[in-house]
């Protein structure tokens, strides 16, 4: 069947582009000079309570107005449930939720979602029924992963939207602004209220030349991760330009922006194009393509930008596409690159187990028709060149409409015959949901995917996969040749004749010649009104629970916190609030509280999940120790290293302290969207004035908060440690609160000042 697209709201995207051209020009008058692309969908964007003003890049708290919100399943459960508090009748902005976490790919796609649609009833009820009653379009679990979706029928050039994950930043490859949010965000705009960001730095980053040959969109990225680290988009918006830019597929320039969240990126984006025309059209939206070629100008920075750009981004890359190399990042973090020319070299050095056990490929990063039909091209001469894949080799792709597409072009059959399992259509080993046989072994091993992330356990909970990222096409390469060090440029394959063999050169389309199409996509629109629809939450459930607001600020200072952790090195999300098994307790704030900082490494014996309990001296897990302070009524602090909270944008890593009883983070640097969590939920982000006092923290620490009843921006506090010995030490506390985000602070929560506001 033909694919139409009902699903995104066309006036909404009327209004936006109406009301575009004015915004821009008066702010390219008001700050009297060319603007960029970045620049105009900001301010196009600004809430209407802001004064148009020249923002301070990195310095000012600018409210907006997103055009959209969108879910995954793991996130909304949380969103919603604090929606639901706000006493709102329908959201305020279109909004999409996408069940796509909670499937453990397994066997292969059928059998796991009949797996997946048994266990996580409950949870998929709770989100029909809620996204039925208050608005928001629902996609079923099997219909795809949020990103891809959101590509396909919502991502639209020059708008503006937040979504509960950090790799919503993929709708950049479509113009957008685009952010990964915490879910008290998301619960914000779909109350109706302003959103609230830093304004953002400016990276340019100007492509020259053009891929060809091995080369694909997913190592401009890998390389950019190389050149600019997990920090080093931290806070900036990255934009991409020049002809380099254009050549490329409007899914390929999705890859990128996904992965600006490894960079730590804001967010990414591009100027509109033919490319995205192209796909717009494909996707069954000619009509919004027609409507941005008559506002072209302002769904592109200004051309004096681009000429200069020194000028107008704080930093400026350049890469020639012509001359860029197929790269491997990985293994544990996405920004150590190497090029494949260097990985026999890499490899030896690091003495990294060069078999391959898997190559996974798919992901939200990465299952284009594109991506599909260029690692088709490689499965094709597996039989062609009578060779045999020496590794395993799994396929999730993005959306039903493009496994659909791919199984009716044949490809799924190509894959079949290399020996391939296809998972359904969801996230699945990208997000760890991935029952690997053998993994509880904790082998050392290494597997080779085209996803995003490559912390340990990431994929399988195996601390010792060396997890290597790479585009479609080398993964598949890689997974036939069964080895880390093959370079399909150079090297040659010895087939099942013994004849050396080469593999050809990737071939692939942009788009489906014979045009997109699916049968079922797996929408649910909501209901006109959803004012009679019911949503049930059973008080036994072990998945679910409704929320209770927490606890007003004291008025006081705080006094008396023990020391629960002090965090040694990386400390993401993932460690703070681990994803893989625990994804099923993301709407049961006490259930999931259990895997509070369980993965952090505890600077004092190295070792994870074991803590000095202050009350007894004893070793324990980090939840269960934090439960006994709290039963003892006693807050505590928890103590970080650089970057702390970088990874996902999951608001439970900053709920959970909160709900358990922590009431400080004090670290050496914030990730962006785990700070801002923290504050919303109320509680205190600080660091560390002067960095060395990191090591002023000593494990049986009490620790006094001192100066928050004169609580004022820009104004650091005092902690007091004391000793065991008896001896104290005072140390300042930088934070980054507004006079807002203060208020939160003292309310207890950001959404405690809006249900003030709704009832009000
Ligand atoms: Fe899913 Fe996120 Fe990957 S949306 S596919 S887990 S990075």
């Amino acid at each position: 069947m033909e694919m139409k697209n009902t699903a995104f709201d066309i006036d909404m995207i009327k209004k936006v582009y109406a009301e575009m051209p004015a915004k821009v020009d008066a702010a390219r008058t008001a700050l009297g000079r060319p603007l960029t692309l970045s620049e105009k969908i900001l301010f196009a964007h600004l809430h209407s309570d802001m004064k148009l003003e020249n923002f301070g890049r990195g310095k000012s708290y600018v409210d907006f107005a997103p055009d959209r919100v969108a879910m995954q399943d793991a996130t909304a459960q949380m969103a919603l449930l604090q929606f639901m508090q706000a006493g709102r009748p329908k959201v305020a902005v279109p909004s999409t939720v996408h069940c796509d976490h909670l499937i453990m790919a397994k066997n292969e796609a059928k059998q796991d979602l009949e797996v997946a649609n048994s266990e996580s009833k409950e949870v998929y009820d709770f989100l029909a029924s809620v996204s039925n009653k208050y608005g928001l379009g629902f996609w079923k679990p099997g219909a795809g992963i949020i990103h891809q979706v959101v590509l396909e029928n919502y991502a639209f050039p020059g708008g503006m939207m937040i979504g509960t994950d950090s790799h919503t930043v993929n709708a950049g490859g479509l113009g957008m602004i685009a952010i990964g949010v915490g879910g008290a965000d998301a619960c914000d705009v779909m109350a109706g209220l302003p959103w609230e960001l830093k304004w953002p730095k400016l990276i340019g980053i100007k492509l020259t030349g053009k891929l060809s040959g091995w080369t694909a969109p997913k190592d401009v990225i890998l390389k950019v991760a190389g050149i600019l680290t997990v920090k080093g988009g931290t806070g900036a918006i990255v934009e991409y330009f020049g002809e380099g830019a254009t050549s490329m597929s409007c899914t390929g320039k999705g890859t990128i922006c996904n992965m600006g969240a490894e960079i730590g990126a804001t967010t990414s984006t591009f100027g509109y194009d033919e490319s995205m025309s192209r796909y717009l059209a494909a996707t069954g939206r000619a009509e919004i393509a027609a409507m941005a070629d008559g506002i072209k100008e302002y769904l592109n920075g200004d051309a004096e930008c681009y000429a200069n750009p020194a000028q107008y981004f704080d930093e400026v890359i350049e890469i020639n596409l012509s001359e860029l190399e197929p790269h491997l990042n990985g293994p544990f973090t996405p920004d150590l690159a190497t090029p494949i020319s260097k990985m026999k070299e890499a490899a030896a050095a690091n003495n990294w187990p060069t078999k391959i056990e898997v190559g996974l490929i798919g992901s939200c990063t990465n299952s284009s028709y594109e991506d599909i039909s260029r690692a088709v091209s490689l499965a094709k001469q597996v039989n062609e060149k009578g060779l045999r894949a020496k590794a395993e080799y799994t396929i999730t792709p993005g959306s039903e409409q493009v496994r659909y597409t791919i199984e009716r072009d044949g490809f799924l059959e190509i894959f079949d015959k290399m020996g391939a399992t296809v998972f359904a259509n969801a996230c699945g080993p990208c997000i760890g949901m991935w029952a690997r046989v053998g993994a509880e072994k904790q082998e050392r091993n290494t597997i080779v995917h085209s996803f995003n992330r490559n912390f340990a356990k990431r994929a399988d909970g195996n601390p010792n996969t060396l997890a290597f990222v790479g585009s479609p096409e080398l993964v598949t390469a890689l997974a036939i040749a069964g080895d880390l060090t093959f370079n399909p440029i150079t090297d040659f394959l010895t087939n099942e004749k013994g004849e050396r063999v080469k593999l050809d050169e990737p071939t692939g389309m942009e788009l489906p010649p014979r045009g997109f199409a699916v049968d079922d996509p797996g929408y649910q629109a909501p209901a006109e009104d959803g004012s009679s629809v019911a949503v049930a939450v059973d008080p036994a459930s072990k998945r679910l629970q409704l929320l209770a607001p927490f606890a007003e600020w004291e008025g006081t200072d705080l006094k008396g916190l023990k020391l629960l952790i002090k965090a040694k090195g990386k400390c993401t999300t993932d460690h703070i609030s681990m994803a893989g098994p625990w994804l099923k307790f993301r709407g049961h704030l006490d259930n999931i509280s259990n895997n509070m900082l369980i993965g952090a490494v505890n600077y004092f014996n190295e070792k994870t999940d074991s803590v000095k309990n202050q009350l007894t001296g004893e070793y324990g897990p980090v939840p269960a120790t934090q439960r006994a302070y709290k039963a003892a009524g006693i807050g505590s602090i928890v103590v970080g290293d650089e970057n702390y909270g970088e990874g996902s944008s999951r608001e439970h890593a900053a709920m959970e302290p909160r709900f358990l009883g922590v009431r400080a983070v004090l670290t050496k640097s914030f990730a962006r969207i785990h700070e801002t969590n923290l504050k919303k939920q109320g509680m205190l982000a600080l660091t560390f004035a002067n960095k060395a006092d990191y090591d002023k923290i000593q494990e049986d620490d009490t620790i006094d908060i001192v100066g928050l009843t004169e609580f004022a921006p820009g104004k650091p506090l005092t902690l007091v440690l004391t000793h065991t010995d008896g001896s104290k030490d005072e140390i300042l506390a930088n934070h980054t609160y507004n006079h807002q985000q203060i208020e939160w602070f003292k309310a207890g929560a950001a959404l405690n000042i809006i249900r003030k506001q709704v009832a009000g």
